[in-house]
């Protein structure tokens, strides 16, 4: 017998076809006429395969009629034209042979809707809910996609660290990796001895692979990372995890500009491929999630991006009459509110913010001309705000070191990076996507918590 998906048997090709199917029961109705309709989903997409299993199923009476939800299944018959709303094929079964069962009593997904708080205490089995199968599948697109997007661009995917020595953003925001014991830490002159350390000196869990991925794309060319990064930032919002995965690509010979409209092509690409690819996922969240998300989105698709310098943005936000929390001046970091002001309300749609004061930006921003300002850039949504941060690179290395020296750095740490400037240097630039947000931003979810299978956040790292 062919075991074939549902999201096979549910196209009206395997009409006529007696195949197999194996998945879990989301529901069972018995009808008085002495059958009864199971629903199975196996993960493959977001509907159901209705089965028809008849009362003279040997096992009928034993089993079938007293099937549970969650329990799992494997059963085979022949694939007919649905006569119900809603789908296009049912099974009518020939056998149903039930592999593991779930207690009605015990399972926790039981028919009634949960709230995505009490769901994330089932983290290992939320993935068996609806909303939470369309975020996988939606989240796997924009992964396929981001590997599309740039292989087809001729980049080269580089796999950067995870454990560092070198703190990319300045931040301190780190979490430190030891082998120390730490009832009894190695100690000389009053400090911590971190010659006995696992690698002879401090290490950490990096905060992003872009310094090692300026390594290669001053070879490459162009290159891009995609992996989990880490953050010790004790903020509870929708909007930050302690882990959550960037991308970032980087590209030699490329000035802001350049930057700013790869990202654009970057993001439209991705959900142009979530819409050829995730459609009953994506009907989903318009459904029962954020309606008004496909129109928003394919608004996206048609317009280009707003563009902003921070100056103008300041401007807008002090000539906008809001009553902040954070009072809004020229030098201020923009905070949450502020960003949602300008794509919300102002601009209603993806804006690309540049040229920041270079005492709120990170060390490797490019110095513009004015001496004061950054070439930096942040690519900011409705409804999550910051998506995208990215500059061009300080690619003098005089200007460089003297910021790492402002910045409170010592270059020593980073004579490496400060070698990409003594060799060759070029002008570059590059940017980071937090994966998380942009699965925010495709299907409405309003947490950041519900976008990452297990999430961890300050206090949380169960699972
Ligand atoms: O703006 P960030 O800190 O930029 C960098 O890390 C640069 N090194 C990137 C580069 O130029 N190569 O982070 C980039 C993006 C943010 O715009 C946001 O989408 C996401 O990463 N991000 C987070 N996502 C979830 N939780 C957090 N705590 C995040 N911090 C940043
Ligand atoms: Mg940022």
């Amino acid at each position: 017998m062919t075991w074939i998906s549902i999201k096979q048997a549910r196209h009206s090709d395997s009409i006529g076809k007696t195949v197999e199917v194996r998945g879990w029961v989301r529901t069972r109705r018995d009808s008085k006429g002495g059958f009864s309709f199971i629903e199975v989903n196996d993960g493959s997409c977001f509907g159901n395969l209705q089965i028809v299993a008849d009362g003279a199923l040997p096992n009928y009476q034993s089993e079938i009629i007293s099937l549970t939800v969650g329990s799992s299944v494997k059963v085979s018959g022949e694939i007919k034209e649905s006569q119900g709303k809603g789908q296009s094929t049912e099974m009518v079964a020939s056998n149903v042979q039930i592999t593991g069962l779930a207690s009605a009593t015990d399972y926790p997904l039981q028919k009634k809707q949960h709230t995505f708080e009490k769901l994330r205490e089932w983290a290992h089995l939320r993935p068996r809910t609806n909303t939470f199968g369309a975020v996988t599948r939606v989240r796997n697109q924009l992964s396929f996609a981001t590997h599309e997007f740039f292989q087809q661009d001729g980049f080269v995917y580089v796999h950067t660290p995870l454990i560092t020595a070198s703190d990319c953003e300045g931040a301190g925001q780190m979490f430190r990796v030891t082998t120390l014991p730490l009832d009894k830490i190695p100690m000389v002159n009053g400090k911590v001895d971190n010659t006995k350390d696992f690698f002879a000196k401090p290490s950490y869990l990096t905060v992003s692979g872009q310094l090692e991925g300026e390594a290669y794309a001053t070879a490459l060319g162009k290159i891009y990372t995609f992996g989990p990064t880490f953050r010790a930032e004790n903020s509870n919002t929708s909007r930050h995890l302690s882990e959550f995965w960037m991308i970032e690509p980087e590209m030699a010979f490329f000035e802001l500009t350049d930057n700013m409209t790869l990202a654009e092509r970057y993001l439209k690409f991705m959900i142009k491929s979530v819409f050829d690819h995730c459609h009953e996922d994506m009907e989903f969240f318009e459904q029962r999630i954020q309606p008004g998300l496909l129109q928003a989105l394919t608004l996206v698709l048609e317009k280009p991006f707003t563009h902003l310098s921070y100056t103008e943005a300041i401007d807008i936000l002090l000539a906008s009459g809001e009553k902040f929390e954070f009072p809004v001046s020229w030098g201020v970091d923009l905070q949450a509110e502020h960003e949602r002001y300008i794509t919300e309300k102002h601009v209603n749609g993806p804006v690309i913010l540049y040229n920041y004061p270079k005492e709120i930006k990170s060390f490797y921003m490019r110095l513009n001309d004015d001496g004061k300002t950054v070439a930096a850039m942040d690519v900011l949504v409705p409804g999550v705000g910051e998506i995208i941060g990215g500059s061009q690179r300080e690619e003098r290395l005089d200007v460089l070191t003297e910021r790492m020296v402002q910045s409170g750095l010592n270059p020593d740490d980073y004579w490496w990076y400060l070698d990409l400037r003594r060799f060759g240097t070029v002008p570059h630039a590059g940017f980071g996507l937090g994966l998380e947000r942009m699965v925010q931003y495709t299907t409405g979810m309003a947490n950041i918590r519900d976008v990452i299978p297990f999430p961890r956040t300050p206090g949380n790292c169960e699972f």
